[in-house]
């Protein structure tokens, strides 16, 4: 019962302060990113550490149906091996039957996509007063921004200002519309251990770098779409050239 009134009274929160938040809504930060502007690729231990994060934090609540265990080996994305995709499947429990047709679980194989966290809709916002943790497969894309903005939501956590009441069970968040999240902060410095000597243990760096990897799930051809991108424009520049030259070929000898 509790629960319910938590998600009605975040509803309510947000709706109170809702002529508010256009007013108060803070942009999220523009960060540098490896893969902006139209020679932009992704950098794979970047990518490696926010699947790490991902794994060892946010896959406790969220999802990430839209990606398959394989493409984790795909060129353009974190590139790990074909063994280390393997592995990272094994480590996943997905649905399966028995023999006798009744639900079970096996270890994931690289054709599977990574499971849900909950059976269903209900048991999520059960699981987590009231309000379901998105699946992270299109958020970077679904938010304006989205990698910034993921980012934001990872640092934007603090006290609430003086006069703002924040809903028992939820959390203040500077960049989420209307201040109020459910998700608690899932990130605390030093959380996650990174294999590289020289990257920082921070929030800040594993916002980063978990944003960059839903960058990627959300959109893993970009790589490839930026080399075209690159293509069209070496294709189009040449074309412009043969244009002017033979422009002036033909009207050689004519005054104009
Ligand atoms: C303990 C469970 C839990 C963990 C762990 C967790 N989240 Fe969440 N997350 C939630 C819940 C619940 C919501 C829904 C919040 C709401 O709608 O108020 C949410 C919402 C979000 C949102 C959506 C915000 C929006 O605009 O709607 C993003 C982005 C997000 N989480 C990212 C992450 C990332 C990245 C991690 C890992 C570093 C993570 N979460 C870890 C429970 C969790």
């Amino acid at each position: 019962m509790r629960k319910i009134a938590l998600a009605a009274a975040i509803a309510l929160a947000a709706s109170a302060t809702a002529p508010a938040i256009a007013a108060t809504a803070v942009e999220p930060p523009a960060q540098e990113w490896s893969f902006d502007g139209v020679f932009g690729t992704f950098d794979r231990n970047q990518l490696k550490r926010g699947f790490q994060v991902f794994r060892e934090v946010c896959s406790a609540c969220h999802s990430l149906k839209l990606v398959a265990f394989r493409n984790l080996k795909d060129p353009g994305g974190p590139e790990f091996t074909e063994a280390e995709a393997k592995a990272i499947a094994a480590g996943f429990q997905v649905p399966s039957l028995d023999d006798t047709g009744q639900p079970t679980t096996r270890d994931g194989i690289l054709a599977d996509h990574f499971p849900l966290v909950y059976p269903n809709d209900i048991a999520a916002h059960a699981a987590n007063n009231g309000a379901a943790p998105p699946d992270l497969s299109l958020m970077a894309k679904a938010r304006e921004n989205g990698p910034d903005y993921i980012h934001a939501i990872m640092v934007g956590f603090h006290e609430a200002p003086e006069g703002f009441t924040v809903p028992e069970g939820a959390h203040y968040n500077e960049y989420m519309p209307g201040h109020v999240i459910a998700m608690a902060p899932p990130l605390k410095d030093g959380q996650v251990e990174y294999a590289e000597a020289n990257v920082p243990r921070t929030v800040d760096q594993y916002g980063k770098d978990v944003a960059a990897f839903l960058m990627w799930a959300a959109e893993p051809k970009l790589e490839a779409r930026h080399r075209l991108g690159m293509g069209v424009i070496i294709f189009l520049s040449l074309l412009s050239v043969l244009l002017f030259l033979s422009y002036r070929r033909v009207w050689r000898n004519i005054d104009h």
